[in-house]
């Protein structure tokens, strides 16, 4: 995955977004995976009448992609209304498949800032700390 646009998985996160299930909060989130093999796995917020049990967009793309077999990504782009960031729970679960994902954080009209995985949790737990 030499070559890759992030107006494109921007783009495809704001497609995703379209899908969210967001009744309770109105916030609405997509996301959008690219896994090294160059598929992109897309998600959104789902959100349930039991609160605690939203599962948010990124979590999704991540669950989606692991379930086909990707467990190596270049790049998450997530878009919300205002370019809110993504979670902790969010960050560690990005985190169990690499520190060097690049992260878009993107707002409804595109505009993004780009971060990595390293620097949205630094000093963070992994599978190494279990051995
Ligand atoms: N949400 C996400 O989808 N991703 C995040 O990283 C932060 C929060 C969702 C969960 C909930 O449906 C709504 O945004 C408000 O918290």
């Amino acid at each position: 995955m030499k070559d890759w646009s992030r107006e494109e998985l921007i783009s495809q996160a704001v497609q995703a977004r379209e899908h969210a299930y967001a009744p309770y909060s109105g916030y609405r989130v997509g996301a959008a995976l690219l896994g090294k093999s160059g598929r992109v796995y897309t998600g959104c917020n789902v959100e349930n009448a039991v609160y605690p049990l939203v599962i948010c967009a990124e979590r999704v793309a991540v669950v989606k992609a692991v379930s086909e077999r990707e467990q190596e990504f270049v790049a998450l782009a997530v878009v919300t209304e205002n370019g809110g960031a993504p979670c902790g729970s969010c960050r560690q679960t990005l985190r169990e498949f690499g520190e060097d994902i690049v992260v878009l954080i993107a707002d409804a009209t595109g505009a993004y800032r780009e971060t990595t995985v390293a620097e949205l949790l630094p000093g963070s737990f992994s599978a190494a700390d279990l051995n």
